[in-house]
């Protein structure tokens, strides 16, 4: 068995100093876009994806720089999103973290172009690492634009504007969750290992890209079951978001205990996967749990 040597604690400090050190400060020619950018990745945020990207480097053998860069790339993606999501276009959502939207503490058009750039920066500090590997850093570039693009999170955004006020069946709705979230939760993974070494071991990483499915589901049916039965204050985002908007949840098509069972049920499974295929880790198990057993 792998022993960690971070707590998630410490990991959490890791990821805020590395966000902090990648994200450009000044700018002659677009420092409101810059504080936007620096107001949306640094003003909170659980940083599931890049603990995800640590995890499972860690699981198969690599150090934190690289899992560190690699997961702060996922997280501007994560972060350009949520700026993107939070627009009177898509959810018009005024509260994120606690704290303004981007769009409400900068304006619209800034708050647009600072996800622009986020999702540039991306890739730029994946280019530009000295701690990754050229043949890491194509399959990471590939994995994450192929979870962030038209057939991931984007896609899944695309049909998720698209339905509002018209009911998908279940199979859809997963299909959504699966594009909207799931993919760049699983990235999250499959970039891990790819952090930690060029060609990572096939089963164990086709075990890997299966818990990463199963969690990034559960992942969003948590989420939605939050948008429901939290409060605004615990979650730093306006609560009952969804049905204001009119969106289809689970909760909304198969009810709040049934939506919850359904988030279990899959994290036993991702559970099972983990401990089948040695990648069990006390981190990974920890935080796989933490994804779904949540309050905010
Ligand atoms: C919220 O994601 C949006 C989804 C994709 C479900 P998180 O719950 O990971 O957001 P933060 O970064 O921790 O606020
Ligand atoms: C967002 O889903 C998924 C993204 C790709 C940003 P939600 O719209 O449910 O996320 P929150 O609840 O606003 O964080
Ligand atoms: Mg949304
Ligand atoms: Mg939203
Ligand atoms: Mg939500």
């Amino acid at each position: 068995m792998i022993q960690t040597m971070y707590s998630l604690e410490n990991l959490r400090e890791c990821i805020e100093a590395k966000l902090a050190a990648l994200l450009p400060a000044q700018s002659a020619i677009a420092q409101p876009m810059l504080d936007a950018m620096r107001h949306a990745v640094l003003g909170g945020g659980k940083r599931m994806r890049p603990l995800f990207a640590y995890a499972s480097c860690e699981a198969f053998g690599g150090d934190l720089e690289p899992a560190l860069v690699s997961g702060c790339a996922l997280e501007f993606i994560h972060s350009y999103s949520l700026i993107h999501d939070d627009l009177p276009a898509m959810d018009d959502d005024d509260i994120r973290h606690g704290q303004p939207a981007t769009h409400i503490a900068y304006g619209e058009a800034t708050a647009i172009l600072a996800g622009d750039s986020l999702h540039s920066l991306a890739f730029q500090a994946i280019v530009d690492s000295t701690v990754l590997v050229d043949q890491s850093k194509l399959r990471i570039i590939q994995l994450l634009s192929d979870a962030a693009g038209w057939a991931g999170m984007s896609g899944g955004q695309c049909l998720d504007i698209a339905a509002e006020g018209r009911e998908l069946t279940l199979h859809e709705l997963k299909a959504l969750h699966a594009a909207k979230t799931g993919a760049l939760i699983r990235a999250s993974m499959q970039i891990g290992a790819y952090s930690a070494e060029a060609e990572p071991d096939i089963s164990r990483y086709a075990a890997l890209s299966k818990v990463g499915d199963l969690i990034g589901l559960a992942f969003q049916i948590m989420d939605d079951v939050l948008d429901v039965t939290q409060s605004t204050e615990v979650l730093g985002k306006p609560a009952g978001s969804d049905e204001a908007q009119a969106k289809n949840t689970f909760p909304k098509l198969m009810g709040l205990d049934a939506s919850q069972t359904e988030a279990e049920r899959l994290l036993e499974e991702a559970i099972g996967h983990l401990h089948d295929h040695q990648l069990a880790t006390p981190t990974m198990l920890d935080l796989t749990e933490k994804a779904v057993r949540r309050t905010y």
